[in-house]
């Protein structure tokens, strides 16, 4: 029997041009009758965004705190963080939300970021990792690191390094990471996924980082000792971000009113964290409410063997100074 909703679904996916765009999340919102975001309860539900403060992470928290979640946002600056929570308790009238300032990039503001969530709130639902930038230019981190790599990658496993406690003590509970589809392009490495000063390519280096994400994604989820814990990796398709604009802004140009409004490019995220399918799989990459691969490539699939995620897990503990297990 042939589902036609499937069968449009993946006609879309063909070529990435409507897949990616607006026509993709406005094809499947009717073939697949999405649910209204706005229906769901989420009042009780603890839970953290990084990058709340444009785009796609602001348009995600604005959602969520509209659907009653009590919320902690994240960006690397507290006056820019306050005024988006003072905004966002404005236009919901939610009065749960609060602001930690932290550069993911930087390991002792994430381990600081992490102790205030865990004084802040008893429980943890759903941890979001969207923060996230493209840099032309090659950036370090205080710890020498890559600055992509650092906030990206290292960073945010540090996080859930340090909140797993908490998560699996809410369970079930979530932990949602915005990639890209940039990634598709990129091979899993270790050795080179800190770009040299010399063949730096900001585009590149971002979707190396944004492959390793993905692939840490699915080693989260195998773990034992993440019982109870549901990871998810998405990507939101293209969506109109000052992020988009800053990085890319002749994408804009030619993409136009196709690129997807930051809340469209949201609905994703927010629908892992609140509808009860996001605690019915675990490991699995999502556009538009939807389980995706991981490779289009068949260079990018021979890249990601055991042994290669075994080092990337290897590098990224040893570079968070957490011991590997
Ligand atoms: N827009 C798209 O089409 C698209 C496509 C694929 C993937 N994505 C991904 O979606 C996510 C959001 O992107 P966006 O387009 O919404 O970008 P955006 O408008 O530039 O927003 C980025 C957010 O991340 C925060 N941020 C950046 N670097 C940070 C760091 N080192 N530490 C803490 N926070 C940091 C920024 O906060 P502050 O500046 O206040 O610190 C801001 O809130 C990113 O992960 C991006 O890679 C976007």
């Amino acid at each position: 029997m042939v589902d036609p909703a499937g069968l449009v679904d993946r006609v879309l996916e063909l070529p990435i041009v409507p897949s990616f765009t607006r026509i993709g999340s406005a094809v499947r919102s009717r073939v697949d009758d999405w649910k209204p975001l706005s229906s769901y309860n989420l009042e009780g539900r603890v839970m953290v965004v990084t990058g709340a403060t444009s785009g796609i992470g602001r348009a995600a928290a604005e959602q969520l705190a509209r659907c009653g979640a009590t919320l902690i946002l994240v960006g690397r600056t507290a006056e820019r963080n306050q005024q988006v929570v003072d905004q966002l308790i404005a236009s919901t009238g939610n009065q749960r939300l609060s602001q930690v300032a932290a550069d993911m990039g930087d390991f002792g503001q994430v381990r600081d970021l992490a102790n205030a969530v865990l004084e802040r709130h008893d429980r943890l639902d759903v941890l979001i990792h969207n923060a996230g930038a493209l840099s032309s230019t090659r950036l370090e981190a205080p710890s020498g690191i890559e600055a992509t790599v650092a906030s990206q990658v290292v960073g945010p496993f540090l996080l859930t390094s340090l909140l797993l406690d908490r998560l699996k003590a809410s369970q079930p509970a979530r932990v949602i990471t915005m990639s890209s589809g940039g990634m598709y392009t990129a091979r899993l490495t270790v050795d080179k996924l800190e770009m040299s000063a010399g063949a730096y390519k900001g585009a590149e280096q971002y979707a190396r980082a944004k492959r390793a994400q993905v692939s840490l994604n699915e080693l989260w989820s195998q773990r034992p000792d993440s019982d109870g814990v549901h990871f998810h990796a998405m990507h939101p398709g293209w969506a109109d971000t000052p992020g988009v604009e800053e990085a890319l802004p002749a994408f804009g140009r030619v993409l136009g009113p196709l690129l997807r409004t930051p809340a469209e490019g949201a609905d994703t995220l927010v629908w892992l964290a609140a509808d009860p399918s996001g605690v019915e799989t675990t490991g699995k990459f999502w556009l538009d409410r939807r389980q995706r691969s991981i490779h289009k490539l068949a260079s990018t699939r021979r890249s990601d063997t055991p042994s290669r995620r075994a080092e990337l897990w290897s590098w990224v503990a040893k570079a968070a100074g957490i011991e590997p297990v």
